[in-house]
Order: C-alpha cells, then structure tokens, then sequence
C-alpha cells in the first residue's frame, strides 16, 4: 500500500485533498493519470451494465437531497455505525474495527507503565449517523437542511415514477448510475479504501415480487458483478464471493453478498456488494412522498411494487485495487524495475512516442508526426523526449503503458530498408520489434504488450 501511496502522488494518479492546506482526512484529489484511469472503469462499467444490455437506462441524479428522502430511505435512523472513543486522547473510532483499536491500543501501551490506567480506555459505544448534511437557502431563517447523498441509489428510486412515464419499460428493467456519495466515516483509512467522498457505479434492476425470480435474479446480478470485476484484470485467486451474516446485512438488505479482494498485506476487503433490497426502498418512498410508486404489468392486468436487486460497486475501491493489483516488481536487463501490469484499455496512456536524440530535429520532427496520427487514433498518446530511453521506458513502465516507440535515425532511411519503420516496445516482456508506421496502429490494437 505504501508503493501505491507513492507512486501514486509521484506520478499523478492521486493526491491528498487540498494538500497544500494541510489536506481532509479522506478526501483524495485525482491528477492526470488517475483521472483516465478512473474514467476508463467508469467507461467499462457503463459499456457493460448499460450500453451493452437491452434491459438496462442510465440516468444521472443530484448530490443533494432533501431530508425526507432520508427519512424514507432509513438513512437517517438507521445509517450509521457505533462508535467509541479513547478516554486517554480522546480520539473516536469505529467500534467494529478490533484490529484498529489493538493497534491504538498497542500505541498507548508503549507510552504507558500502569496497567491500571490503561484498562480505562474506550469509552461506552455510541451511534454515530454517517449522513453528511448541508443548508442551502439565503438566509439563516429560510435555509433547510438537506443532506449529500450517502448512497447514490437514493437518486434512482425517487425518480423510479419519471422513468416509467417516460421510457415505459417493462419488467425486469435496470436504472444504473455513477456519481459521488458522502459518508462521515469515522475513521477513514488505507488510503482510497475508506473515504468521506467517494464515487459509486451502481445499478438498480427492477424484478416482479416472488421468491423463485428474486432467487435467479440475485444469481444471475452475482456472478454478472464477479464477470465484471474480473474484466478489471484480476487474477482468478484474487477476488471472491462472500455471503454477509444477517446481523451484517444494511437494514434495507433482505440477502446480501461482497465482492471482495485479497488487498496485499491487509487482507480480503469489500469491493462491490449485491443487494436484495426487496420493495423496501419504492415502498417507502411511496408511503413518504404520497405518490404512486407502483407497475402496472399488462400480463397479468395487475400493480404492484416491483422488487429491487441492487449491483453496487466502488469506483474509487476499484481504481486502488487494479492499482495494487497490477503493481509488479521485476528485473529487466539486470537492473530492478516496478511496472504496473494494466490491461491496456485501462491504461492512461495508451502509447508513449519518443525521437531517439531530443537535439535531431529531423527526429524529433517524424516523432511528433507519429505522435499526432497515434493521438488521433488512440486519445491518450503521450510525448516524451527527456533523458535517455532507458529512463523513458522505465517512466512509462511505472505509469503502466502498454507500448513505446522510439523514432531512430533508421526511421529516416540510414538503412534504406529500414525506413518508415520504427521501434515498438511491450511493457511486460521489453521486447522490442520493427514495425512500419502504416502498420503501427494495428499492431497496437491487435496485440498484448
Ligand atoms: N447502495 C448500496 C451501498 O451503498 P455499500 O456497501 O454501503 O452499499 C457500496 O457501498 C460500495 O461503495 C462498496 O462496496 C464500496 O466499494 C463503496 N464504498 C462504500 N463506502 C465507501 C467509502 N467510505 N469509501 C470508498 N468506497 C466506499
């Protein structure tokens, strides 16, 4: 985790939120490259659970909603997780996290000689709401509180009735969104793992009530979010499905499952959860907002409130775990080198171009051709003629660019049958072959690094 904190500030990817002032304790800024890589996840989520699929609408709801969503929803009773707090330094933490409150405890033990003393620590449990709530209004008087959403499923179920009016679905149906949530997570740790602000791509598919379609459809919902996960490029023993225990569940869950992954040194942790919510969130909604909430199905000439199978995954978890997944430590020509093993449709930089000498303008010149009809085809081309080649592949290796091309005098003709051919480069093996220029965008398409 401490490499991937690391090389993620070093090189872009993510930084500690308003850093310069001293920063948020869990809240993270994305620079340049973790913004593509980010939104390279956001784009697979959206090909396969939306734009792919027959059954399935994308939608974009606000941040802000008023309180009585909340009061429907269950967040503002039942949100909220208990928390205790040190009696010596008066820090707070989550109640459940044994393992963080060992290792506060171990800290004081250090420091302290008395036992005694030590055996005074934690606090009784309290609830804490994790609700982040807002006004908004112009005046003191005027202003109402509203909350920032702490899921962004919310969203989609009060908007469940101008869906229906306007695309008139029929069941089963999915509304699928991405955006941020906000959690006042009491002790926001490992980095993007727990966070006060963070991104959701969720999914609400919408089934008729009864036991036996709920059962198919939350295995189908199951293994389609495993499929996806694994899409990531994760390794088979790298992810698994767990079952949460009834007293584990969210109070809106009637069965719950976690895709989780074995984080490095820390440990199987949730990815994404698949939730049967039952028609507990349209239900209630109905009953808060006063207006119907219900489906008029034509086969059977009847309404009723459909049922909810909930596919809910962490953008910001995913980033760090194809992070840390992908991070790879090797020897290439005798000398230690870090790459990060990303599959090619979610690296930030897709090809890195580079002109053999930086001081040859008839090189540079063919390089930034190069470069401008790879950027057309590709987007995210990078230019880089700073230090040797051996350290621009290094550089390119550590940000995890699937290819390199060095433009060389060769290119130009000094081998006349070498010319318009350049030096194609794979991250993973470093082995390098001749290819032509025509041909370069092809290969590069067709072929793994
Ligand atoms: N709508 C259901 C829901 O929000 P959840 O299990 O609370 O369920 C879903 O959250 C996913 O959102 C989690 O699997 C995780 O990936 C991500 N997530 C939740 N809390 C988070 C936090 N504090 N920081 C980063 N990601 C978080």
């Amino acid at each position: 985790m401490e490499k991937i904190i690391s090389l993620a500030k070093r090189r872009g990817f993510i930084f500690q939120g308003s850093e310069i002032y001293g920063g948020l304790a869990g809240i993270y800024d994305y620079g340049p490259l973790g913004v593509e890589l980010r939104h390279n996840i956001k784009q697979y989520f959206w090909d396969k659970f939306i734009k792919e699929r027959e059954d399935t609408y994308g939608m974009s709801a606000a941040i802000l909603m008023p309180a009585k969503v909340w009061e429907a929803s269950g967040h503002t009773e039942l949100f909220a997780d208990l928390m205790v707090e040190c009696l010596l330094c008066h820090r707070r933490f989550r109640a459940d996290q044994e393992e963080v409150l060992s290792e506060h405890e171990e800290e004081h033990k250090k420091s302290l000689k008395e036992v005694t003393t030590f055996k005074k620590m934690w606090s009784g449990p309290k609830v804490f709401n994790l609700l982040v709530e807002t006004r908004l209004g112009s005046s003191e008087e005027t202003a109402t509180s509203v909350y920032l959403r702490g899921e962004i499923t919310q969203g989609v179920h009060v908007n469940f009735k101008n869906v229906l009016d306007s695309m008139h679905p029929k069941l089963p149906f999915g509304i699928g969104q991405i955006g941020k949530a906000f959690r006042n997570e009491i002790t926001p740790r490992d980095f993007l793992f727990r966070q006060r602000e963070f991104e959701q791509m969720e999914l609400q598919y919408y089934i008729k009530p009864g036991e036996k379609v709920g059962r198919e459809m939350f295995e189908y919902w199951k293994q389609f979010a495993l499929d996806w996960y694994y899409g990531l490029g994760f390794r088979k023993e790298s992810l698994r499905l767990r079952q949460h225990a009834e007293d584990e569940r969210a109070h809106y869950a009637k069965d719950a499952w976690d895709i989780e992954y074995n984080m490095p040194g820390i440990g199987w942790k949730e990815a994404w959860g698949i939730h049967h919510r039952g028609d507990w969130d349209l239900k209630r909604h109905a009953e808060f907002s006063g207006v119907d909430l219900s489906y008029f199905d034509e086969v059977e000439g009847k309404r009723y409130i459909p049922c909810d199978i909930e596919c809910s995954g962490g953008v910001d978890r995913a980033v760090l775990f194809v992070l840390l997944e992908a991070y790879t430590e090797d020897e290439m020509n005798g000398e230690k080198r870090v790459y990060l093993r990303l599959k090619p449709e979610l690296a930030p930089v897709k090809v890195a171009v580079f002109p053999l000498l930086k001081n040859k303008p008839e090189l540079v010149e063919k390089a930034r051709e190069v470069y401008l009809a790879l950027k057309k085809q590709f987007g995210n081309v990078l230019f880089d003629d700073n230090g040797n080649i051996g350290k621009r592949y290094r550089r390119q290796d550590e940000i995890g660019t699937p290819y390199c091309v060095t433009i060389d005098f060769d290119t130009l003709g000094e081998k006349p049958e070498l010319k318009d051919t350049v030096t194609l480069r794979g991250r993973d093996t470093g082995k390098q072959e001749r290819v032509t220029i025509s041909g370069l965008g092809e290969r590069i398409s067709s072929k793994r690094p």
